[in-house]
């Protein structure tokens, strides 16, 4: 089966081929213009969607060699995004699938994201432990299959990328903030700055929004409205990830001395951040747990987990209506 997949929930215009098991071509257009505003700016996010979608799915047929006519089915993200950028890929997807008379799959983004392992070599397994970490979401779930999914927990405050990117604006890194977080505190020496994770009383949820506040609280402090001092910034940097990690990793911890699940999957932007990786493949190997993590291809908004996560919901006997309309908000008929 040969499946088109289409994303355009926020900041990247992706168009992916994939044909069986293989990812034929996964193009991605990140819209940069945004880095000029401080973040995604909606109105624009759309255009340039509008302007990309035809050239990039033609390039992506042409440099596979093949015709719209050998595409079996159009997966298209639905939601969550913004609701103006979801609107041009979905309709765009669903109205080539309806003219080339092909099923049309609707996908839930995150979904797409939590089962991006798959794309790689080394496929995980069921019941499978997954960490998606994006820029609105943080989820902590078991999948037991690709249609039967455990909720274990989520976010009650901020997601983890989007503390990255407001920390990142208040040292003033800058915007996008995770790698420029990353970056920074790889550059830490003393490493003695350390704030505090959240104690929450519910199993498995995560909040980002007090550790936000005590970064913030010590900005104020210690540098009242001066420009901070680059090697403090890494400090700072160094603090605030190794937070981040410890609040992750304590729930992964959690849930796989609960769980025991076969294997464990990190996905979704802010699994592009290499101090988090190690920090999964590390709880990984202590519980001797195979860890799969997508290559940074696969991290960020791609349409190839799109067209991925099409085909298992295909291949699980699902059946979709073209009459089906995207959604900004997270919600998935396979959390249980
Ligand atoms: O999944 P994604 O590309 O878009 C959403 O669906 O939200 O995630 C984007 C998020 C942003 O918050 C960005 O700062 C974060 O992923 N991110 C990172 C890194 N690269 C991207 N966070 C931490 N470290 C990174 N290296
Ligand atoms: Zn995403």
């Amino acid at each position: 089966m040969t499946i088109l997949g289409i994303e355009t929930s926020c900041d990247e215009t992706s168009v992916a081929i994939l044909e069986g098991d293989e990812v034929r071509i996964n193009l991605i257009s990140s819209q940069h213009f945004h880095t000029l505003y401080g973040g995604v700016v909606p109105e624009l996010s759309s255009r340039a969607h509008l302007e990309q979608i035809v050239p990039l799915t033609r390039e992506a047929l042409s440099k596979t060699n093949k015709t719209i006519d050998e595409i079996d089915a159009i997966a298209a993200t639905a939601g969550p995004g913004l609701i103006g950028a979801l609107l041009v890929g979905f309709t765009f997807a669903k109205h080539l699938a309806y003219s080339k008379k092909i099923p049309f799959i609707p996908v839930n983004h995150i979904e797409g994201h939590m089962f991006s392992g798959f794309l790689m070599d080394k496929k995980p397994e069921f019941p499978l432990l997954v960490l998606t970490v994006s820029g609105g979401h943080t989820l902590l779930t078991l999948a037991e299959s690709f249609t039967k999914i455990k909720f274990l927990g989520t976010t009650i405050d901020d997601a983890a990328g989007e503390a990255f990117d407001k920390v990142a604006k208040m040292t003033g890194l800058g915007y996008p903030g995770g790698p420029k977080i990353q970056n920074a505190a790889s550059k830490a020496i003393r490493k003695d700055v350390v704030f505090p994770i959240a104690n929450l009383k519910q199993d498995y949820h995560f909040s980002f929004s007090g550790l936000k506040t005590s970064v913030l609280r010590y900005v104020q402090k210690n540098f009242n409205g001066e420009i901070i001092p680059e090697v403090e910034i890494n400090e700072i940097a160094y603090g605030f990830q190794d937070a981040v990690v410890r609040a992750l990793i304590k729930n992964v911890e959690k849930a796989i001395k609960n769980y025991k699940p076969a294997s464990i999957s990190l996905n979704g932007g802010v699994a592009a951040n290499s101090v988090i990786r190690q920090a999964v493949v590390d709880i990984g190997n202590r519980f001797n747990i195979p860890v799969v993590i997508p290559s940074f291809e696969y991290c960020g908004d791609n349409a190839a987990m799109i067209a991925f996560r099409g085909a298992s919901l295909i291949e699980a006997g699902e059946k979709f209506s073209i009459e089906s309309e995207p959604f900004p908000s997270f919600s998935s008929k396979y959390l249980y």
